[in-house]
């Protein structure tokens, strides 16, 4: 493996990391991970919500109840059509950048996505694009989304190699 393989793997494992949604860290809970977390000091959901059979939410509580198809700046609240809690297959928390690159790139953990898939949601799913525009008081991820998604199709062509575990 060619060192600059390393090196474009990590740059894409360190903007990868803080991109993904903060709700994926949750799923490393024990199972069964219900809960969502909020702020970057991971706190619980407060009110308590729980990932519900499809990470939509219970059926008495959803989470589009509160969260719409955009940011709403006044009460802080995150939005997106598809916000959802990510599936605890996705989980990363704990893990070592070799290890998630191998978990991204398995299908049975990824949500079912060949490379083309798991470019175009990393590159290009605005789902995954809200880390760069999270809204109040959020940390965006560095840089953009499209440049992310560059260094992502650039690490696929040169052979998606992973770091050592
Ligand atoms: C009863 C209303 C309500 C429901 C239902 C709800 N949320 Fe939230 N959620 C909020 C509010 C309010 C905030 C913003 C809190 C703040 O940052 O001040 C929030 C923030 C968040 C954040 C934090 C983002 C961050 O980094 O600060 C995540 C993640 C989140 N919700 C996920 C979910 C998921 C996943 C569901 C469904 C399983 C859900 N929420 C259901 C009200 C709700």
């Amino acid at each position: 493996m060619r060192k600059s393989y390393l090196v474009a793997a990590a740059a894409a494992g360190m903007i990868g990391l803080a991109a993904l949604p903060i709700s994926v860290r949750v799923a490393a809970q024990p199972a069964p991970p219900t809960a969502a977390d909020q702020t970057d000091r991971m706190r619980l959901h407060q009110p308590l919500v729980v990932r519900g059979a499809d990470g939509h939410g219970a059926p008495t509580l959803p989470c589009n109840t509160c969260h719409g198809p955009h940011n709403f700046e006044p009460a802080h609240v995150p939005g997106h059509p598809e916000w959802h809690l990510a599936p605890a297959s996705m989980a990363w928390e704990g893990r070592s950048l070799g290890q998630i690159c191998e978990q991204i790139k398995d299908r049975a953990r990824n949500g079912g996505r060949d490379m083309a898939a798991l470019l175009h949601h990393l590159g290009e799913d605005t789902l995954v694009g809200w880390a760069w525009s999270p809204g109040a008081s959020r940390a965006p991820v560095p840089g953009t989304q499209a440049a992310f998604g560059q260094i992502m199709r650039a690490w696929a062509d040169a052979g998606a190699h992973c770091p050592p575990q």
